[in-house]
């Protein structure tokens, strides 16, 4: 557990803000390309900021525009509310993967690091985002704890991996023929090791399971907010939790296919079922119980909240209050990843006030040489499971139909 004004100095984002200020020195999801069509202003609530982009030529220019306090944050008001302020903030913005990214930092916006994400083409990408109404680190920290897959996502029931497309854990392990909800069901306490990278945190899960052989899966902290994660075989998805404001944040997805061109409509159509328009806000909600039925519970699913795993985590994390009392935790084994994030956020904050933003992950020397992250699950003889790994991610990377080596 940690003290309240601990707490405090590593959620809290506005402009004023310890953590904010760290955040505001990285390029920030603040609306999916597609919202941003034609010269029809779309309204851009971003880290405790209410601002407006707008489309003009094939560039971008995001705008102030004038709040009004009436007004839910997530709300989007007919575009003939949004006025510039006069004399405010005009801040950078570019289009990357789907996403429209902004910098609201001071000075000059860091290079993009040549991630996977960044590097596929435009038909191997896909992006969508969902709102969930607490506050983003919360949202970030279930991310980067690898057990809680094993009882959160447990599904009772294995199915055919083949009709899986576009959906996390529905695809076989590895190269095996054994469903990865089946991992995850049969071997659920990890040994978990982290170790501090260039742009964040490598998070290897051990899965130890008969005849030593050993389920390797590797996900990622990419400094400050986002994650990397296998999410099938073919496809990696890359997570911003994004701040709306200190209460809600938005989770931004670019999945990638290191195979075939993603099929987005399929994908699209997915999302949407679970999702309302225009403001992504999840269909199953703390208002309706998130739909939870105990008949489904008892045969199917640990949460008795359906099939969609961010449904799952959004519970989770939404149950835990608009700011997670983290003067209540009590953090155990598993949570190592967790407990070294905070400690980088906290170096990070020190850097920031002491002016030394070269400090910052990904804020020194040459970030575009970052390529990557290595994210995948294998399945491997106990001894070697680091080169298997390694192995398994290169072999992916050699018959990529885009440049993916490293
Ligand atoms: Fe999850």
């Amino acid at each position: 557990m940690i003290s309240q004004e601990l707490n405090d100095q590593i959620t809290r984002i506005g402009p004023e803000t310890q953590a904010g200020a760290v955040l505001r020195r990285y390029w920030q999801p603040a609306a999916l390309s597609d919202e941003v069509q034609g010269d029809v202003p779309v309204p851009v609530n971003l880290m405790g900021e209410r601002l407006a982009l707008i489309r003009e030529g094939d560039g971008l220019l995001p705008i102030t525009r004038q709040a009004d306090p009436s007004e839910a944050p997530t709300h989007h008001p007919a575009s003939g509310d949004i006025r510039e302020v006069q004399g405010g903030p005009r801040y950078p913005a570019v289009d990357r993967a789907g996403v429209v990214f902004a910098y609201l930092g001071p000075g000059d916006p860091p290079a993009f690091p040549n991630f996977d994400c960044f590097r596929a083409p435009e038909d191997h990408v896909f992006a969508f985002k969902g709102l969930w109404q607490c506050n983003w680190l919360q949202a970030l920290e279930i991310g980067i704890d690898p057990a809680h897959a094993s009882y959160l996502h447990r599904f009772l029931e294995d199915a055919d991996p083949e009709e899986g497309y576009g959906q996390q854990f529905r695809d076989k392990a590895a190269h095996t023929d054994m469903p990865m909800t089946q991992v995850l069901r049969e071997y659920p306490r990890p040994d978990i090791q982290v170790d501090e990278t260039e742009y964040g945190l490598r998070i290897t899960a051990l899965r130890h399971m008969a005849n030593d052989l050993t389920h390797v899966r590797v996900t990622n902290q990419i400094f400050p907010e986002a994650i990397c994660i296998p999410m099938s075989r073919e496809m990696t998805i890359t997570q911003w939790h994004v701040p709306v404001d200190d209460e809600n944040c938005y989770w931004y997805t670019v999945f990638t296919s290191f195979k075939t061109p993603v099929n987005k409509e399929v994908m699209r159509a997915q999302r949407l079922k679970e999702h309302r328009l225009p403001d992504y806000a999840p269909l199953k909600n703390r208002e309706n119980n998130y739909h939870y039925d105990p008949a489904e519970q008892e045969r199917l699913t640990y949460t008795g909240m359906g099939l969609d795993i961010n449904v799952h985590d959004q519970w989770a994390v939404e149950g835990m209050g608009p700011i997670q009392d983290r003067t209540q935790e009590h953090l155990g084994r598993s949570d190592v990843a967790i407990i070294r994030y905070r400690r980088m956020l906290r170096h990070a904050i020190k850097a920031v006030e002491e002016g030394d933003e070269g400090a910052l992950p990904m804020r020194g020397a040459d970030v575009t040489r970052l390529v990557g992250p290595l994210s995948n699950d294998s399945i491997a003889a106990t001894q070697d499971w680091k080169s298997a790994s390694r192995a398994a991610d290169l072999a992916r990377r050699a018959e990529c139909p885009w440049d993916a080596t490293v």
